[in-house]
């Protein structure tokens, strides 16, 4: 750097405050003016005092048009009432508030933007006390990138359960005729007539290894999609997979059901919740040397709740928070997955889970948002 331009730049700001105070707001006007996003200046009532370039573009208005005029004129109808519960946080004391919300450009190209607003008492300005600052960004265009990403997302979810749903039946009928013939091939041998000692052993061991198949294949295809989930709905289905899964493991499972046999709920909650289930006694399986599981379905206050707890050794959250950086959590997609699946259809998972304090997995779908 110029040593000169040191010695200049502090010879400007040390003359006396009557020059610095002018500058100062001079570069306030500019960082204010030409600020990329959109920022504005209301009264405690909202109305607006000022406003830069880019709120005029935002709002399709000339500034002349804005100012005097209240915010909350431009936001669209129905997301209003955040607005002024945002004036009123502030009046009662709050120093933040941030939302995202809907404003309606005007003017000759009227459309609506998505907008994210960050909202904020104004400080340090003596002349004009109670003024509220709002910082509001354009997210239109992200927000429309995210919802075609979460229906293409559902869409493949669909699919995908379409597909297993397609395989497991195909597995059952052409695998399962097949076996049925070969049962029925071993049975005629047997009855064609007294056969040598030892070609009935070989035969007892071949009717063995049909059997085994037989349930191999029925494994497999309950594993990719049980005919029961579609059949019986999710109290049964998950039901049998808690059993199977605790004689598998040896592992002691309860499994319990509340308000889920009047009324089925709709399939994709269904299938949701049932993947939820499977994936996180496959990780108890995996990782967590439990003693005991408890699985609670469950339907009250317009939601559907699966509940998943065990008494095992727990792990850290953050410890295991998967970043494509990090290779050893890049192929950990089970509860990354179990919350996108949750999220599809409007839900919430929550995980608690501490070292040594076992783990619970709690998922809730609210019914009427769900989609379909
Ligand atoms: N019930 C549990 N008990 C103990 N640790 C668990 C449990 N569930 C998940 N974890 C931990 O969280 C990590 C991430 O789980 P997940 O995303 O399903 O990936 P993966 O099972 O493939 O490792 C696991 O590797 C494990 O360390
Ligand atoms: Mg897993």
């Amino acid at each position: 750097m110029d040593p000169n331009e040191t010695t200049h730049v502090a010879d400007v700001s040390a003359p006396d405050a009557v020059i610095a105070e002018p500058i100062r707001r001079l570069r306030y006007q500019e960082a204010f003016e030409f600020a990329p996003d959109c920022q504005l200046v209301t009264d405690r009532h909202g109305i607006l005092v000022e406003a830069n370039h880019a709120a005029t573009v935002l709002l399709g208005s000339r500034k002349e048009f804005l100012i005097n005029k209240p915010l909350g004129l431009f936001a669209v109808e129905g997301s209003r009432a955040r607005f002024y519960e945002c004036l009123w946080r502030l009046g009662q004391g709050a120093l933040m508030d941030a939302f995202e919300t809907r404003l309606s450009r005007r003017g000759d190209n009227p459309h609506e933007a998505h907008v994210v607003a960050r909202v904020g008492e104004r400080f340090g300005d003596p002349t004009a006390p109670g003024t509220i600052y709002w910082l509001i960004r354009d997210i239109t265009q992200w927000r429309r990138a995210e919802d075609a990403r979460a229906f293409l997302q559902l869409r493949l979810t669909t699919a995908q359960e379409d597909e297993r749903r397609r395989i497991a039946r195909d597995m059952h009928d052409t695998v399962g005729q097949t076996l049925t013939a070969l049962a029925l091939g071993i049975q005629a041998l047997r009855d064609a007539g007294p056969l040598p000692q030892a070609t009935l052993c070989r035969l007892d061991v071949v009717q063995r290894l049909a059997d085994e198949l037989a349930g191999q294949v029925h494994d497999l295809a309950t594993r990719l999609r049980p005919t029961a989930l579609d059949d019986l709905g999710l109290e049964a289905a998950a039901g049998h997979l808690v059993a199977d899964w605790s004689v598998h493991t040896g592992v002691n499972a309860d499994f319990q059901s509340d308000g889920l046999t009047a009324e089925r709920l709709p399939s994709e909650v269904e299938t949701t919740l049932y993947r939820v289930v499977q994936e996180a006694l496959t990780n108890i399986a995996k990782h967590a040397r439990a003693r005991r599981v408890a699985v609670v379905l469950g339907r009250n206050d317009g939601y559907a709740v699966a509940v998943i707890e065990d008494d095992g050794i727990g792990f850290d959250p953050e410890e295991i928070a998967p970043t494509p950086r990090r290779a050893d959590t890049r192929d950990r997609l089970g509860l990354l997955g179990m919350r996108e699946r949750v999220t599809l259809v409007g839900g919430t998972l929550e995980i608690e889970a501490a070292l040594g304090r076992g783990t619970t997995v709690i998922a809730r779908v609210p019914l009427q948002a769900a989609p379909g």
